[in-house]
This record gives structure tokens, C-alpha cells and sequence, in this order.
């Protein structure tokens, strides 16, 4: 099957074979582009673009999209997400309006152990029901490829029922997406005492089994005061890696835990959140590989403040994605559109650098390098055909507004 996109406006993100390199530092300035193009897919893969005075002539069953001067650019590749939830906690987002902190709520019992408790009620193709809904709205708002984590089950089996939902996601959809286990979320009410026991029971029991029926790409920490220690969290990462499990770490949300330190210790492929940010953790990072993953909109939800981080890290040259943290606690709601423009507005980020972290940064800290993030012959065909618009910083000033008049994933038109 064969589709050309003709009378494109302008064809962003364009690439001629996949480096799988991130842009950063002043790299991220650019998204390469075409004026006045053409876009050919086939079974699914771009196979090239080229400019309309020289569209391919005689192309075989080809059924032609006509893009009316709309621009297109890559999928959104939205690489931190707990998507996977059951039920809602708009009771304690309004606790957090009338004044307690997110921290003050989950000291309480609430917070993620609220998420716990409804999970536990929810049988798996409850789960699946749920989740199924929040994932086609994601596509319909351009988002082709997502990791999704685990993290509200906190036990073997709720663990392994929340992986299980995200690999039937996986069959269900024609987004790509990338699982991560994120046992070590929060302490289990269970487990209350027990640190150690449950602890052991994530090396001893979850991560092998885990990694025996292949239901992640990736394991995840949340390590932060009141959460998990560095200690544990170096622990965990190790047990991943020896399991095929490359780290992804929530790092430095509420303070300067040493978490990011240990991330690039551990070389995780991503160090998300990093809401608190100082000298040594830049240090760090300068010194390995490990990519950042800024939530500009869970920071706005909990009422957090990024400062200038994300010129800190540009200007250090660290990798930076950014992604949308869609959870129930801190962020209901997985609108890359409206990420863009929190990447401006809050993070101080220019188009360009908010289109690469939310594209090809974004499938690199998923490990989708070579086959997401920007168009490119060979690449999976996830892109977004926008309305007519002035110019590509229209997307993030038109704060969150639906300006996408196709989106096509993984060929599907
Ligand atoms: O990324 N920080 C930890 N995890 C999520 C929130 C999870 C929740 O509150 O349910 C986050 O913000
Ligand atoms: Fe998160």
C-alpha cells in the first residue's frame, strides 16, 4: 500500500538516514525543513519526500492525501507516562488548592497509595478499559509513540496485571510503545514496616519474572525523600541491567535527592523530572550520556517551579527531552500539544528545542531512535498533518489548541 501526502505547507524534522543522536546544546536550534513538499509512505514506512515541483509521476496504487498547504511534522514521542491508572483523584487536587502539598497528601496515605487502592479493584480488562480511551486520545492528539510505566500495583500480581494491560495496549494500538517497571513507586500499605521485605521481593520475585515473560523494556525508581534512597535505588538499577532492564529514574521532583548523580552513575538512558537542579548534578551529567526528561506539566499541576533549567542543561549540552508525565496524581492529562507550549512558557525553551525534545529526543529516551522522532526514509510513518498555520512557532503560541487536521500512525491514514 502506498499513500503520498502532497501540498505540504512545510515538511519539519526531515532527516536522510537516522543518526539516533540527540540534538542538544545548540543542535537543538535546528529542525531541518522542506518547503512546498511531498511525502511518500509505504506498508508503513516513510519511503522519501522531495519538493512538489518534483512529485514522483507515475507512482502505482497510490492513494493521494492532499495536505492544503498544512504543515507536517513528526508524531509526538511521549517518552514518561503512568497512563495505565483506574479510577480518579480530583478529591485531593482540590485538597492540594485548598493548601496541602503533594508530598503533605502522600505522607497521608493518599497520593499514589489512592491510585494503589483502586487498581486493586479493577481486574484486568477493567484496566484495559480504562486505559484503552487515554491512549486513542493521545493518538488523536498526535502522540505515535509512548512508554507507559507501572507503579500503582505495588505488589507481584498488581505489578505484573498493570505490564500485562500495557502489553495488550501494545496489540490493541498502532501507537509504538515502550513499558517500564516502576515497582519502586511508593512503600505498599502492606509492606509499611517492612522496607527490606518488599524490597526483596521486587529483586527476588518481580524483576526475573518480569524480565522471563519480557512485559518491560525498562525499570524505573521513584527516588526522592519520603519515596526510595539513592541506596535503593542503585540497588534496583543494578538488579535491572543484570535482567536486561536499562534504567529510566524519577529524579530530583521534590529536592536534590542525589538521584541524578546516581542515574548518570548507572547510566540510565533518562533522568526524569529534575525539578531541582543544581551545580553538582550538572556537573554530573555533563560527564556521561544520560539524557533528561523535563514534565513542564506535572511542575504545573503540582504548582512546582522549573527556574531556567532547561537553559542550564542546553547550554551544558546535555540531551533534554520532554514529556507529559500523564498520571492521575500529577499530571491527568498526556496533551504534547500543550506540553510544547509549557516547554516555552515554562522552561524558556524556542520552538525548535521544544519540537526536538518532544521528538526525536523524545524517542531517543525510549530507545525509538532509529525508527521514530524525525521523517526519514526507513522510519515508522507517525506524523502529524497540521491545519494551516503561519509558521511552526504557531504550535506552542496557540497554547494547547487542536491545530492537527490528520494524524497518521504507523501508516494507518
Ligand atoms: O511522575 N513522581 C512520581 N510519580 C508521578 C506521580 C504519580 C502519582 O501521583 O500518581 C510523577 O509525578
Ligand atoms: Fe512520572
Amino acid at each position: 500500500m502506498r499513500n503520498l501526502v502532497t501540498h505540504i505547507g512545510t515538511l519539519h524534522q526531515v532527516e536522510a538516514s537516522p543518526s539516533g543522536e540527540c540534538r542538544r546544546g545548540p543542535a537543538m536550534a535546528l529542525v531541518p525543513s522542506l518547503k512546498d513538499a511531498w511525502l511518500l509512505v509505504e506498508d508503513g514506512i516513510i519511503s522519501g519526500y522531495g519538493k512538489m515541483d518534483q512529485v514522483p509521476g507515475s507512482l502505482s496504487a497510490t492513494r493521494d492525501w492532499d495536505a492544503r498547504g498544512g504543515d507536517v511534522i513528526p508524531c509526538w514521542c511521549d517518552s514518561h507516562t503512568h497512563l495505565v491508572y483506574a479510577g480518579s483523584r480530583e478529591g485531593e487536587f482540590m485538597e492540594r488548592v485548598r493548601g496541602m502539598s503533594y508530598e503533605q497528601i502522600a505522607q497521608a496515605g493518599g497520593g499514589i497509595l489512592s491510585s494503589v487502592k483502586s487498581l486493586k479493584q479493577a481486574s484486568e480488562e477493567m484496566l484495559l478499559e480504562a486505559s484503552l480511551p487515554r491512549l486513542e486520545e493521545i493518538a488523536g492528539q498526535g502522540t505515535g509513540a509512548v512508554e507507559i510505566k507501572s507503579g500503582y500495583g505495588l505488589s507481584l500480581d498488581g505489578e505484573l496485571k498493570m505490564l500485562r494491560v500495557i502489553r495488550k495496549l501494545k496489540e490493541r494500538s498502532a501507537i509504538t510503545i515502550r513499558s517500564t517497571l516502576l515497582a519502586a513507586h511508593a512503600l505498599p500499605e502492606s509492606f509499611r514496616n517492612n522496607r527490606e521485605g518488599y524490597l526483596g521481593m521486587i529483586l527476588g520475585e518481580l524483576i526475573p519474572r518480569v524480565a522471563d515473560e519480557g512485559l518491560a523494556d525498562y525499570i524505573d525508581v521513584f527516588c526522592e525523600r519520603g519515596f526510595f534512597t539513592v541506596g535503593e535505588a542503585e540497588t534496583l538499577m543494578e538488579a535491572g541491567w543484570r535482567h536486561g532492564l536499562r534504567p529510566k529514574i524519577h529524579a530530583n521532583q521534590l529536592s536534590r535527592s542525589g538521584a541524578i548523580q546516581a542515574g548518570v552513575k548507572w547510566n540510565a538512558l533518562t533522568v526524569d523530572h529534575a525539578e531541582h537542579l543544581g551545580a553538582e548534578e550538572l556537573e554530573s551529567l555533563r560527564s556521561g550520556q544520560t539524557i533528561v526528561t523535563l514534565l513542564p506539566a506535572s511542575a504545573l499541576f503540582l504548582g512546582l517551579s522549573y527556574g531556567d533549567q532547561a537553559r542550564r542543561l542546553i547550554g551544558a549540552s546535555v540531551p533534554l527531552a520532554i514529556a507529559s508525565d500523564f498520571n492521575p496524581g500529577s499530571a491527568p492529562g498526556g496533551n504534547m500539544n500543550l506540553v510544547l507550549s509549557l516547554a516555552c512558557i515554562q522552561l524558556g525553551m524556542t520552538t525548535p528545542e521544544a519540537v526536538n525534545g518532544a521528538t526525536l529526543n523524545g524517542a531517543i529516551a525510549m530507545g525509538l531512535g532509529s525508527t521514530h522522532g524525525t521523517i526519514c526514509p526507513g522510519k515508522t510513518a507517525s506524523f502529524i498533518i497540521t491545519k494551516q498555520i503561519p509558521s511552526l512557532d504557531f504550535l506552542p503560541y496557540s497554547l494547547g489548541r487542536h491545530l492537527l487536521e490528520k494524524v497518521v500512525i504507523s501508516g494507518h491514514f
